[in-house]
């Protein structure tokens, strides 16, 4: 069987050249990742070489526009889609703000638009904002005491009033994985567009897109081994029922109707980065260029997954005795690396800084899922969790360090 070589991963991320960051063992992946090699090279590429106006009549302003285009279409190959589904802003609370912007216009008094008490803020505060404006319902699909979403207590909040479902593919604190299919399945019929924050799910498990079929799918790319942008796929038949939020004489161009920022040349460039990165690990672990890049995408996405997982289970077991509490399930089934820790002996910040002074940088707080902690019953929200989210290039040795520093705690 295949496995993820940690060392080729390694020898990808320049940082692990600076001796600061080879010496931290990394833990707030959840936060942004390292950028990989690949795409550090083509965003200083375009800062060195082609830092002008994109898509003029000279040589380097043409050179520049093919790179952004070469960016444009990585991402989209990346994720299996056609680039004009994809819009790719600053950010992804940009992007859903800009999405229920485009929405607006379609929302009105007895209407209704979900919205779960497991999300990031980014794809609630948007919604209730709308609902409030245009005098819609919000319906919140709450979490259950161990902050996860069960499919019982959404049924009772589906009817063919709600016009659009909001929800994490896994939330950057609980990390299980929510059931997206069956969500899909069961609200589609009724006629509500599904939108999802995929910002946390992403950098554990390349997004499926064509299998999963939601009807708009958002990501952060400084998540993913690249630079800060906002990907958002929104599904051509959803985008038809949307106002553009572009320029007016921007309108024909798919890839910008839902851009209310203007692109950023060097980050998009970048982008094309990743492919490389994808395309290398899969040569490396395969020992061809075989198939799409999306599929070959799909199957590096799978070593880096078992990885993290494997490593995120050591950490489970190597603590699974101390008085710490985890937000979701105590087990890797089901769940992504991420995963978010409590005592009512230690503070949370106090467990931060005793990894930090051992050079392990994780960090506490609600990470702007406030009201997620605030619903699993965490009364100190400000302190909030300690969470340790991981990326594939963490290695056992980190996470024994982790285990070490924090069995001294208790
Ligand atoms: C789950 C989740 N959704 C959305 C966001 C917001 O992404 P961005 O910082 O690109 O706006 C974050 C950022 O941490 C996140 O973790």
């Amino acid at each position: 069987m295949t496995v993820l070589d940690v060392d080729f991963v390694r020898s990808c991320f320049p940082a692990f050249k600076e001796e600061l960051p080879r010496r931290t063992a990394f833990f707030e992946n959840a936060g942004g990742s390292y950028v990989a090699g690949p795409v550090l090279e083509r965003y200083f590429h375009f800062y060195t070489a082609n830092k002008v106006q994109p898509y003029g009549a000279s040589e380097i302003c043409r050179v520049a526009g093919e790179q952004m285009d070469a960016g444009r279409q990585a991402m989209a190959d990346l994720l299996g889609v056609d680039p004009g589904s994809v819009t790719i802003g600053p950010s992804t609370t940009q992007n859903i703000n800009t999405l229920a912007q485009a929405a607006a216009s379609r929302i009105g008094p007895g209407d209704a638009i979900i919205v779960t008490g497991q999300d990031h803020e980014a794809n609630i505060g948007a919604w209730e904002r709308l609902c409030r404006r245009n005098g819609a319902e919000l319906r919140t699909w709450p979490v259950n005491a161990g902050g996860e979403l069960e499919l019982a207590a959404l049924e009772s909040l589906v009817d063919d009033r709600v016009r659009i479902l909001c929800m994490t593919h896994s939330s950057n604190i609980v990390g299980t994985i929510n059931p997206l299919e069956e969500v899909i399945r069961r609200v589609r019929p009724l006629g509500a567009r599904v939108v999802v924050d995929g910002v946390s799910f992403a950098p554990h498990s390349w997004p499926d897109i064509p299998l999963l079929k939601p009807d708009a799918y958002c990501f952060s790319t400084y998540k993913t081994y690249a630079p800060h942008l906002g990907i958002m796929y929104v599904a051509p038949e959803f985008a038809a029922e949307l106002d553009p939020q572009c320029h007016y004489f921007n309108v024909q161009y798919p890839e910008k109707r839902f851009d209310a920022a203007g692109p950023d040349h060097a980050s998009i460039a970048a982008l094309a980065g990743l492919a490389d990165y994808f395309s290398a690990s899969h040569r490396h672990h395969f020992g061809n260029d075989e198939g799409s890049l999306y599929s070959r995408t799909q199957d590096v996405s799978g070593l880096m997954n078992t990885h993290e997982t494997a490593l995120c289970q050591r950490l489970l077991d190597g603590i699974a005795d101390l008085p710490l509490d985890v937000l979701g399930r105590p087990h890797m089934e089901g769940r992504e690396a991420n995963i978010a820790l409590y005592s009512d002996r230690v503070s949370s910040a106090s467990l931060s800084q005793a990894l930090g002074k051992a050079d392990i940088a994780a960090g506490h707080g609600h990470f702007y899922a406030r009201r997620l902690l605030e619903n699993a019953g965490i009364r100190d929200t400000e302190d909030g969790v300690l969470r340790v989210s991981f990326a594939h290039y963490n290695t056992v040795d980190e996470v024994d360090r982790v285990v070490t520093i924090l069995r001294q705690q208790f």
